[in-house]
């Protein structure tokens, strides 16, 4: 596992979206494993800016975003659709047909629909012969995805229940109303992250310090789905100096050190 540790937010997302451009620069055809929450937006804005003024091509890229919150309809302004779309889809010229995000549709009560549907999902990253790089942010309970402690480490895309940590943590995107937050979400599994031929996990700030620490310096465990990355063959953590503040060896700042 590679630790970049980087001085603050900007300097962590310009990093990222480095790592990623030269994926896309190399193979024109890649498949990105995307993610939401607040961490990769700067990512995004950088990503768009390379678009924009660099001319970065996302013409021929695929996309396939983590999670979704079952229940939320691609219009609904909190669903991950709704997010990917407003934040990076709408501004760059990805192809509208090689972007996959799960339904937030299907319904809850029809498990058997639920599996099949987890199963396309799982074939179509087959079919386009998998995720070359995945992005990935991490909840303060070292979630990946909505892969939350407990998830085992092992599975694919299917549907999880949230946490109420997790659920209160996202409450702020739900006008801090804890009962608005849905319960369940379809999410890619350990497993399927684990396939990704690169992971590239971003965390910034003192609240993700302890998640960090766990991460990458503790057992491998189901309670820490992150501390999973251990095993990638290809894993690179960005953090900045908050999120990195708690690790116990001393990397030297905006040094990459192997471990
Ligand atoms: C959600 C998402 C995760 C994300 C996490 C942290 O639970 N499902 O993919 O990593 O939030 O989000 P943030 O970056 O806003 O802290």
């Amino acid at each position: 596992m590679l630790v970049v540790i980087k001085k603050g937010y900007e300097e962590m997302s310009k990093e990222a979206a480095r790592v990623i451009s030269e994926i896309v620069r190399e193979k024109p055809t890649a498949a990105l494993g995307l993610a939401t929450g607040s961490t990769p937006l700067g990512v995004y804005r950088e990503l768009i800016r390379m678009h924009k003024e660099e001319g970065l091509d996302f013409s021929k890229i695929t996309t396939f975003n983590l999670d979704e919150y079952l229940g939320l309809p691609p219009s609904h302004p909190q669903s991950y659709h709704y997010f990917m779309y407003e934040n990076l889809f709408n501004h760059i010229n990805v192809n509208e047909r090689f972007v996959h995000i799960p339904s937030g549709m299907v319904d809850v009560n029809e498990i058997h629909r639920i599996h099949k549907y987890c199963d396309w999902y799982e074939d179509r990253i087959g079919e386009v012969g998998g995720i070359d790089l995945q992005l990935l942010g991490i909840g303060k309970n070292g979630h990946i995805g909505f892969n939350e402690p407990g998830s085992s480490l092992g599975a694919l895309t299917r549907i999880k229940t949230l946490t109420e940590n997790t659920r209160a943590d996202n409450s702020r995107f739900f006008d801090n109303d804890i009962r608005k937050v849905p319960k369940y979400a379809i999410t890619m599994g350990i497993g399927t992250i684990m396939n990704a031929r690169l992971v590239l996990l971003i965390a910034s700030g003192k609240t993700k310090a302890g998640a960090i620490k766990k991460t990458v310096e503790g057992p491998i465990t189901a309670q820490v789905p992150a501390s999973m990355v251990q095993m990638h063959r290809k894993a690179i953590l960005i953090v900045d100096e908050e999120a990195g503040s708690k690790l116990d060896v001393h990397y030297e700042r905006i040094v990459t050190d192997l471990n």
